[in-house]
């Protein structure tokens, strides 16, 4: 009994992991993470093919801003501050950050780390070389542990 349950236990917690991959987000917008242009995002890009599809996958910041073009010439509307609102969220949730390529304004949005931690991250590299660890780069000052798991799936070293 103690056995079986540890098995739906364990299925619970796999399925749980698999929704909250962005390849497979469920129809319910809960599933996009809070924060300012989260509403935007919703509203805007929901009309034709789902939220959760424009968002299924990775992509650059200039990739992003390519997609979001397209978007307005398929039909996509929204007010310009709602157009900026969804180009930031995307920049923090759902874009690649190439960690040992990035720019420092670069880092500094798509980390949502001040320009000066940004600046720092860009030193640290200059001076020691590429990053190679996801603590390589924790290790820099006023970067926020935290932060960096949250977008463990998006760092490319
Ligand atoms: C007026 C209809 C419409 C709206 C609103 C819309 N899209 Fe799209 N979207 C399309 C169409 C049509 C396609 C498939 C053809 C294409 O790629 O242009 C598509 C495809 C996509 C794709 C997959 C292709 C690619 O370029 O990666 C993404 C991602 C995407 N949309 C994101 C968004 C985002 C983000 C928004 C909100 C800003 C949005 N869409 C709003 C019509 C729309």
């Amino acid at each position: 009994m103690v056995l079986r349950l540890l098995y739906l236990s364990s299925f619970v917690l796999m399925t749980v992991a698999a929704v909250q991959s962005p390849a497979s987000q469920s129809e319910t917008s809960s599933i996009f993470p809070p924060g300012p242009g989260r509403d935007a995002l919703i509203r805007v890009c929901s009309d034709c093919h789902g939220a959760e599809s424009a968002v299924a996958q990775f992509k650059t910041h200039d990739e992003w801003t390519k997609t979001l073009d397209e978007m307005a010439n398929n039909g996509a509307q929204g007010t310009d501050d709602q157009w900026n609102q969804i180009a930031a969220y995307l920049d923090k949730h759902y874009t690649l950050i190439f960690v040992n390529k990035a720019t420092a304004d670069n880092l500094a949005t798509t980390l949502d780390v001040a320009p000066e931690v940004a600046e720092a991250i860009v030193r640290r590299r200059t001076d020691k070389g590429p990053f190679k660890t996801i603590d390589d780069l924790k290790a820099v000052p006023g970067v926020v542990s935290a932060a960096i798991d949250a977008r463990k799936d998006r760092l490319i070293f």
